[in-house]
């Protein structure tokens, strides 16, 4: 396959010869095989100024072409070309209608892309270019067309019929079968729709708009997750409220429907009124349901209601252009999180998030802006760049407008480009317009790639008061773009003075939001009568690396006095990695590896004082992981960071335990479970203090482990405990909470998948041994992509110790799993391949095993697009 062929280059972009005024489609389900029946009306489009342009329309290389017919005639087989992906229909009318008569196989649909059948359930996943495996269409977000679609399938099998919109007809056929016509009056790309026809039961409710409208809102399930919907539920209306309150958006439709799949590739997809969602990210019950789930749950049920404006309405006019609504889209769910639960909380796990994940990622051979330039396969640029890197790009151009104007911005943005597909330009264009500002510079952020660094010093001029604090910035190389020029971003800066106390700047606040332009800048403060210590990117205000020459003592002096959360944090992380580097360095040494008194002083100090929040506390005594330790070495020692942060861990236990034992002890919730903040935060600090506890591996720890996990009256602790046993030493214990914890939850399949990757990130040696038997286990479903995740994903990202083994074998392990589910599901293969990719950053032993790993599945004759594009980007 000469993949390397089919690059497509944003550059290269046209606008469509002919626009789609109507679609109406229809759907007859049939055990052996599906027919869908397309009629298409095309118009020219008056942009396009080709003469006589032909009509392209696009289908999957194997789907099946029954019948197809221009004005109602057939067209003869010389009246098209089919190559690859697409068919040409040559000397077609100003004005025409299509009539295209496909058959598909959903039920041996193993890609999940297009129509499928999960857990015996139809269902649909078009974004990006499923929708060409369904039928022949112009399969494009730029050509958006209102949609009739017709679903005819057995009643008794299949009572539930659904697509978008508002369903207008019903019937019944002969044989006992049943059929149900929706319409979705807003004009939409092939992308956004979508089917579902299954056994499914609902729950139902109401929301009225704020201009009156009554909303019928559905979530719709198999039988036995009925229990399991109502989280969603209210998560969905306070996202409804809340962006009718925080951007003036209304939901437009009369209804709006969420339907849970067991089989999913992603979290969940925004199709116009009829979303289709992972079960993991919709099903929430206080006994199956972990406290981090349910807030994803309510944050990804957010994103795709907000998708409703940010992505439907207002589209993409080309992939390239993904940020536009994905970035804008994660960006409006974090706030809408950081707004319902805590602020300071949700901006740490984030930042956290960007700096292992997403800065690694731009490290990486699959470095790209977040409007890339080119791809081979689009699903591989759904990525931690385009969506959370994508979210700060629109963060920061809310920090240098001000709220006020951003607002502003947003609100002409979607009233100049309602119902329209368009760039990441024009929603630039459309905050310069409102706010008066200039971000020409900005726009590098769309453009160039990789991670910006910045470098901190300072001067203080006794004499005149005068504090003078320059930076200087830099962007390493990332493929194809060796040079970089300076981004423009919003600094924001704090100064506190010895005695803890802020000092007043010129805006009158004790932040400021510097604007760096230049290479290197120096930025002035007057009137000081002390040197201050900096507080530098309060809130992350860019997401960059930055560097300042603080002291240790420094560092324990901001997390004592920053008033900014997220920078009090950063501190304490600051302060953790320094010493974790000063461990590697004395282990590399050969000498004993020591606790630093200081840091059990500065641990001590948080730990004790009962004014902080539990949930920062946590946040703040959590050891950094070792994927962000990764992502800090030039060179990746995965044994010494385990080492180094398994010692520290340990140490800081025994130095510590009266005082853990009594955060333990004093942060019990009471009552019934509830998933909100301030419970979190309880459970976050009491499961942290009982982690420590069980590093001491004493009796009495793991009596308070075991009588947790046995009297827990939900997932969060009783996982916790569970998680905490099986990865210890007490094997004994561990086995015998294997054996019950899946003897209790064999029915919940979410459940078991926690079960599943429990036990693929257990760093004790042989888990290779583990997870290969756990292949064999009669609850794990290759085909699931949910499970595929929780045993093959998490064993080879979560598990460096073990993914990293001296022999190679879990990189051979991983190599083989790709090359069985290449053809499989190429979407969820190359998303597993990502830690393979990094292997230029490990030391030259495993380099070469690594890149051995890479070049077995090179050497495969029928890669999929998917693979191929991540694995010759990587051994290039
Ligand atoms: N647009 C989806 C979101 O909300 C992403 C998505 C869902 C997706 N399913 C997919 C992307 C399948 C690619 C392939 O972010
Ligand atoms: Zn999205």
């Amino acid at each position: 396959m000469s993949q390397s062929a089919n690059v497509i280059y944003l550059k290269d972009y046209k606008v469509p010869a002919y626009l789609l005024e109507q679609t109406t489609l229809k759907f007859e389900l049939y055990p052996t095989e599906t027919l869908v029946s397309s009629s298409l009306s095309f118009v020219r489009n008056p942009e396009c100024t080709e003469h006589n342009p032909a009509l392209t329309l696009l289908g999957h290389e194997d789907l099946e072409l029954v019948a197809l017919s221009l004005n109602g005639k057939a067209l003869a087989e010389s009246a098209w070309q089919r190559e690859g992906e697409t068919m040409i229909v040559a000397g077609v009318p100003e004005s025409f209608t299509l009539d295209v008569v496909t058959r598909i196989l959903p039920q041996e649909n193993t890609a999940l892309e297009g129509l499928y059948l999960s857990d015996g359930m139809y269902c649909t996943q078009c974004e990006a270019e499923g929708f060409r495996r369904i039928t022949f269409y112009p399969d494009r977000p730029d050509v958006m067309s209102v949609f009739t679609t017709t679903v005819e399938a057995d009643q008794a099998q299949f009572p539930v019929l659904l697509s978008n919109g508002n369903p207008v007809a019903s019937g019944q056929t002969e044989n006992g079968r049943h059929w149900v016509t929706w319409e979705d009056p807003f004009p939409k790309p092939a992308y956004l729709f979508a089917l579902v026809a299954g056994d499914l039961t609902h729950i139902e409710d109401h929301f009225t708009t704020a201009s009156g409208r009554d909303v019928l809102l559905r979530i719709y399930a198999e039988a036995k997750d009925l229990d399991k919907l109502e989280y969603a539920m209210e998560s969905l209306k306070r996202a409804m409220r809340w962006d009718e309150e925080v951007y003036g958006r209304e939901y437009d439709l009369d209804i709006y429907m969420i339907v849970a799949v067991d089989f999913f590739n992603m979290g969940a997809m925004e199709n116009k009124g009829l979303n289709v969602f992972n079960t993991s990210c919709v099903l929430a019950h206080p006994s199956t349901t972990t406290d981090a789930a349910f807030q994803r749950v309510e944050g990804v049920v957010a994103h795709e209601y907000f998708h409703n404006w940010s992505g439907n309405r207002v589209t993409c006019r080309d992939w390239f252009q993904l940020s536009l609504k994905e970035g804008f889209t994660v960006f409006r769910d974090a706030e809408f999180s950081a707004d319902t639960n805590s602020r300071t909380v949700k901006r740490v796990e984030d930042v956290a998030l960007l700096r292992t994940a997403q800065f690694a990622e731009d490290a990486g051979p699959m470095s790209h802006p977040i409007r890339p330039e080119s791809f081979i396969e689009i699903s591989n640029f759904y990525t931690l760049t385009v969506y959370e890197k994508g979210a700060e790009v629109v963060r920061m151009i809310r920090t240098l407008l001000g709220e006020a104007m951003f607002r502003k911005g947003s609100d002409l943005y979607f009233e100049r480009h309602d119902g329209q597909a368009v760039t990441t330009d024009d929603f630039v264009k459309a905050m310069e317009d409102a706010s008066g500002r200039d971000l020409s510079q900005f726009k590098r952020w769309y453009s160039q790639a990789g991670t910006p660094e910045l470098t901190f010093s300072d001067h203080f001029d006794a004499a005149s008061g005068r504090y003078t604090l320059s930076v200087a910035q830099r962007c390493p190389a990332t493929p194809g773009q060796p040079e970089k020029l300076p981004y423009h971003m919003p600094l924001a800066v704090g100064l506190i003075g010895a005695d803890g106390q802020e000092v007043t700047l010129d805006n009158g606040a004790t932040t400021q939001i510097l604007e760096l332009t230049d290479s290197e800048q120096s930025f002035v403060f007057e009137g000081l009568a002390e040197k201050p210590v900096p507080s530098l990117l309060r809130g992350f205000s860019a997401p960059v690396k930055f560097s300042y020459p603080y002291t240790q003592a420094q560092l324990m002096f901001l997390m004592a006095h920053d008033t900014d959360g997220f920078a009090r944090w950063d501190a304490s992380q600051q302060l953790v990695v320094g010493i974790m580097h000063q461990l590697m360095a004395a282990r590399e040494q050969g000498d004993a590896l020591q606790l630093p008194e200081d840091l059990v002083t500065a641990f001590r100090a948080v730990l004790t004082d009962t004014q902080l929040d539990p949930a920062m506390v946590a946040k703040v005594l959590t050891l950094p992981s070792e994927a962000y330790l990764a992502e800090l070495a030039s060179c990746i020692d995965v044994d010494a960071i385990h080492e180094v942060r398994c010692f520290l861990r340990s140490a800081l236990a025994e130095a510590l335990e009266p005082e853990w034992l009594a955060t333990y002890n004093a942060h019990q919730t009471v009552g019934s479970y509830s998933p909100d903040a301030e419970s979190i935060a309880h459970r976050s600090l009491k499961n942290l203090a009982l982690s420590y506890l069980m590093a001491l591996e004493t009796d009495a720890s793991l009596t308070l482990a075991m009588q947790q996990y046995e009297s827990s009256d939900n997932m969060t602790d009783m996982q916790a405990a569970f998680s905490l046993v099986v990865h210890s030493g007490f094997s004994e214990a561990a086995a015998q909470l294997l054996g019950d914890f899946y003897q209790r939850w064999q029915n919940e399949s979410l459940v078991v998948n926690q079960w599943f990757a429990i036990q693929a990130t257990d760093p004790k040696p042989g888990a290779l041994a583990r997870v290969k038997a756990l292949l064999q286990h009669p609850a794990f479903d290759r085909r699931n992509p949910n499970k595929l995740r929780a045993l093959i994903g998490n064993f080879c990202a979560q598990n460096k110790v073990n993914f990293h083994a001296a022999d190679g074998s879990g990189y051979n392990f991983l190599a083989e799993q790709i090359l069985l589910l290449n053809q499989q599901n190429p979407q969820v293969a190359s998303r597993l391949l990502t830690p393979l990719t990094g292997w230029k950053k490990y030391p030259e032993n495993r380099q070469i095993l690594m890149k051995q790993a890479l070049e077995q599945i090179m050497a495969c004759k029928d890669l999929s697009k998917d693979v191929y594009e991540v694995v010759s980007k990587s051994l290039a």
